[in-house]
């Protein structure tokens, strides 16, 4: 092995271009690619900006030079001094970004050796992802991630940029918090010097931000990572990074549209995209209303559409006993796919169920007239009448879900986007931004048998709805906004409650009593009493963002070292099992029997 002593790094692979011919450089990288012609070698040189091709002739570098060339093996790390040349026209390789030039080696030096990976260093490879994320290392040593981490980089990069030219302050906000579960779980960390007690790592630093507030920073924001204890799906990591704001003094509308001024910046400076202002908004109402979502994809229609009062009153048992429970029949039309084979047909019953459908019905108006399970139980003059109402024409299906309103929207709204996805009707390239406003204030959980609040509980009501907190809590909607790209939640925020009395009607109107609401929040609400200004922010989650930025199917691509579904880091494998010894420092027991090993 060799070292680099006397040698010095004068370009970077990818950068080599047609205007260094006839120029002696010095390359540092790893062996991408190699092909053995006999007396020359070629070789594909890797380092992150990028590949060059380095040819390796016994008649120019000399006979024991060359038999080192001889032992070169993908991923050895090398260094290459040499001269730049011009390949002739037929050599030129058109896919490569310096297809145009060659580096004849005149010196080599093999900086370190390397296993054989247990995957190829390449784009687009088809390999298991637990493979991939346990050999993180090699896996980021490709250039599809590397271009994520860049882009991620660049992002974040206009952020504080933007932020520092919009007068903000980046504050750091502590890790070690106290717990106050509501939302997510809390990852605790038991305290050494305090035997007994625990730390919570922060689901994000929404008090310490509003706290701030009450400080006179005004604006702030931070590059924040965020701990929820929480089941794992493809768009979230129980550690993920939020882009956090709070500001003093604005308003909503202020609020949106700086928001609109970061996302303009940030897609302009990184993609070369321009984006349009102001975005589309709509009501939580609304979206669910059209789209059965609390964030639609607008990159589609297939809105859903009520067909309720077309199909009442008839002796078709399933919509009769829904409709008259109060709940409703919505349809979406699958426009040109009245042709739908049965399997399929069938395959989508057992789809919706899975979102707690109990079941679908369709229509499907074809050239040789109407197909449908309910056909029986209508005139032809109803299934025309909903022809008309849906706008579908003879060629389209319809899908029809007969539930309660939460139910359908549910199963509807995801079927709208399983549909979407077959029949191909997303534009990859579209972006589509949106933001939905009027969230309400409480939802209702099934399981805890009491209000919570759906944002969080610092959320302001609006002021009209105030009245209704104890009455009619299900009523109250929320001055609270999410930031919507293609169909995923990229931030959500609010204007916040600043008055103690009203601070206290929302605690109260959750469950909680004077006394719990002061041991979780006490601190809190002893600083409001201090002169809170009126405030408010958001959050967004870069993880998101950057995905869908970088055309990724999940957050973990975007993400250097995330954790698998099952939350575990397969790479360093945490979590793991810890000595008895930093147990007892921490007065800690596990009941968990140790596995045995099987
Ligand atoms: P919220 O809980 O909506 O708001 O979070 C803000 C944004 O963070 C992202 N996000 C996640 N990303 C990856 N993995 C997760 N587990 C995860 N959870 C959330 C989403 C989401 O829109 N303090 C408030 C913000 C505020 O009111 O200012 C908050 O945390 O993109
Ligand atoms: P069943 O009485 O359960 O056999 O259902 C008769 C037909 O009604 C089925 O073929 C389905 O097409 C339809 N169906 C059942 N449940 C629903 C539902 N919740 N929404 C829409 N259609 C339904």
């Amino acid at each position: 092995m060799q070292t680099l002593e006397g040698m010095k790094r004068s370009n970077a692979c990818g950068n080599v271009s047609e205007t260094e011919v006839g120029r002696e450089i010095t390359l540092c990288g790893w062996v991408s690619r190699r092909r053995d012609h006999g007396g020359l070698i070629f070789v594909d040189m890797r380092d992150r900006s990028g590949l060059v091709q380095i040819v390796f002739d016994a008649a120019t570098m000399g006979e024991t030079a060359f038999h080192e060339a001889e032992t070169l093996r993908n991923e050895f790390v090398i260094a290459v001094r040499g001269d730049v040349r011009a390949r002739s026209e037929e050599s030129i390789n058109p896919h490569m970004e310096t297809g145009t030039i060659e580096v004849i080696c005149t010196e080599l030096r093999i900086l370190n050796t390397a296993k054989t990976p247990p995957f190829y260093i390449q784009d687009g490879i088809d390999v298991d992802e637990n493979l991939r994320l346990k050999y993180r290392y090699l896996d980021l040593r490709r250039p599809e991630m590397q271009a994520n981490l860049i882009l991620r980089h660049k992002v974040t990069k206009v952020m504080r940029d933007f932020f520092d030219a919009h007068d903000f302050l980046e504050i750091e906000t502590p890790m070690l918090c106290k717990s106050t579960p509501e939302g997510a779980r809390d990852f605790l960390v038991p305290s050494r010097l305090n035997t007994g007690k625990f730390y919570a790592l922060p689901q994000s630093p929404q008090i310490f931000k509003q706290i701030l507030m009450v400080s006179g920073l005004e604006k702030y924001f931070q590059i924040v990572r965020c701990f929820r204890d929480e089941d794992l799906r493809a768009d979230r990591q129980p550690e993920f990074t939020q882009l956090d704001i709070e500001t003093s003094f604005m308003s909503q509308d202020e609020i949106l549209a700086l928001m609109e001024g970061l996302i303009v910046d940030i897609f302009d400076k990184t993609l070369g995209k321009k984006v349009e202002t102001p975005f589309q908004r709509m009501t939580w109402e609304e979206a669910m209303r059209r789209f059965g979502s609390d964030k639609p994809d607008l990159r589609f229609g297939m809105e859903l559409m009520d067909i309720s009062a077309y199909v009442k009153g008839s002796d078709f048992k399933v919509f009769a006993s829904v409709l008259e429970n109060g709940g409703q029949v919505k349809v979406i039309n699958v426009e040109d796919y009245a042709n739908i084979p049965r399997r399929e047909l069938d395959g989508l019953v057992e789809y919706v169920q899975g979102y707690g459908a109990k079941g679908l019905a369709w229509i499907q108006y074809t050239e040789e007239g109407i197909k449908s399970p309910f056909k029986k139980f209508y005139s032809d003059e109803t299934f025309e009448e909903i022809k008309k109402a849906t706008g579908a024409k003879t060629g389209d299906l319809l899908l029809v879900i007969a539930d309660k309103s939460s139910v359908v929207a549910q199963a509807l709204g995801a079927l709208r986007l399983e549909m979407a996805r077959r029949r191909n009707l997303i534009d990859p390239e579209a972006l589509r931004f949106l933001w939905v406003t009027d969230f309400p204030m409480f939802e209702y959980s099934e399981e805890d048998k009491r209000w919570k609040a759906m944002h969080h509980p610092f959320t302001t009501p609006r002021h009209e709805d105030v009245e209704f907190l104890q009455s009619d809590p299900g009523r109250v909607k929320a001055i609270a906004y999410d930031m919507v790209l293609n169909g995923v939640e990229i931030g959500g925020g609010s204007l916040r409650i600043y008055n103690s009395d009203l601070q206290e009607k929302v605690f109260e109107a959750i469950g909680l009593t004077k006394e719990e609401a002061r041991q979780k929040f006490g601190f809190m609400m002893d600083a409001f009493e201090y002169g809170t200004p009126p405030h408010g922010g958001i959050a967004f989650g870069l993880d998101r963002l950057v995905m869908i930025m970088a055309k990724r199917k999940s957050i973990r691509d975007v993400i250097a070292f995330p954790k698998t579904q099952s939350a575990s880091d397969i790479m360093s494998h945490a979590p793991s099992e810890v000595d008895a010894k930093q147990l007892r420092e921490l007065a800690i027991k596990s009941v968990v029997k140790k596995r045995e090993d099987a």
